[in-house]
């Protein structure tokens, strides 16, 4: 699969897989089959070992793949813990990347996120150090949260994933990121997964009649054409192949330019500056399914 490189000079797959919700080790399993090596998971989703399981039972060595995993709000005073009992239900000895989830708890009323969010990643630069985490990541970090970490860390991160598609295209978040060396990924690249407003419009659908291609897989195409990796997840197999095909096209400059300024819907998950997610149940005890 075509590769983004990392400010580190590591290289990433232009997709990767995410398994929020992943039930069982059968997607997993048939993504590693299509070819995908990259996996996205965190302790909130309660899917790590699900993924774990996954993994030991294709066979395949662990430096193949790519795996990706975030602590959780209730996690971050302890980030060693929390990385401790990810591993445990990964099942694997180190984690290739490694992110803070959230970059503050209650939006407007938590006052002291910037000293949170720094001690909790100088607190992860160790886990680097010690060797149980390759490279060090943020989730949902809009400019405001990023420039905290880059002027105050002495371990850069390379990646930031956030909420990314046609029809939310965060620009000034790209922008900043871009300039500042870190790798972009999106998630939820279809707009929580079907979308009206992003697989309806007009110009997608035009797009996906013009190359023969779904309208999901422009979307993808768009994605990577910007320089941003998509981690779709898929359940069917079908799905899961089909969002591999998209290396066979590409879309003009002028296309991805339509698409840029298709007319912006919102944010389809939660906005990191408004509201979290809650946790279904506590770090101690979260389990997989
Ligand atoms: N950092 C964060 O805060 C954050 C937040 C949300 C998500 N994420 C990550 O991003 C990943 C992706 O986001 P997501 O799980 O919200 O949703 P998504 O990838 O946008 O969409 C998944 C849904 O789309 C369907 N689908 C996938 N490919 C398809 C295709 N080619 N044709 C038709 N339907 C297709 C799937 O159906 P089937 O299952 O039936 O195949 C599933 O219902 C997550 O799994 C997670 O790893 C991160």
């Amino acid at each position: 699969m075509n590769e983004f490189t990392l400010s580190d000079g590591s290289r990433i797959p232009q997709i990767g897989f995410g398994t929020y919700q992943i039930q069982s080790p059968e997607p997993v399993l048939r993504a590693i089959e299509a070819g995908y090596r990259f996996f996205d998971t965190a302790s909130l989703y309660e899917t790590e070992r699900t993924l774990g399981k996954a993994l030991r039972e294709s066979g395949l060595p662990r430096e193949e793949f790519i795996i990706e995993t975030k602590l959780w709000i209730d996690e971050m005073d302890n980030p060693a813990g929390a990385l401790g009992r990810s591993l445990k239900r990964l099942d694997t000895d180190y984690a290739d990347i490694f992110m803070i989830h959230w970059p503050r708890e209650t939006g407007e009323a938590d006052e002291n996120w910037k000293e949170r969010d720094l001690e909790t990643y100088r607190g992860m630069e160790k886990l680097v150090e010690a060797g149980k985490v390759r490279r060090l990541g943020l989730s949902n970090f809009l400019p405001h949260h990023l420039k905290n970490i880059l002027d105050n860390c002495s371990i850069r991160p390379v990646v930031n994933q956030l909420e990314v598609h046609p029809g939310y295209t965060q620009e000034a978040a790209l922008r900043f990121c871009r300039d500042n060396g870190v790798q972009v990924m999106a998630w939820s690249p279809f707009g929580r997964g079907q979308s009206p407003d992003i697989l309806g419009n007009r110009m997608v659908a035009y797009l996906a009649e013009k190359y023969g291609k779904s309208t999901r897989q422009i979307t993808l195409r768009y994605l990577i054409e910007k320089g941003i990796m998509p981690i779709p997840k898929a359940t069917s197999e079908e799905h899961i192949r089909a969002n591999l095909d998209v290396f066979d096209f590409n879309l003009t400059e002028d296309e991805v330019s339509m698409l840029t300024g298709m007319p912006q819907t919102t944010w389809l998950g939660e906005h990191p500056d408004f509201a979290i997610p809650t946790a279904r149940s506590s770090a101690e005890n979260r389990t997989d399914s």
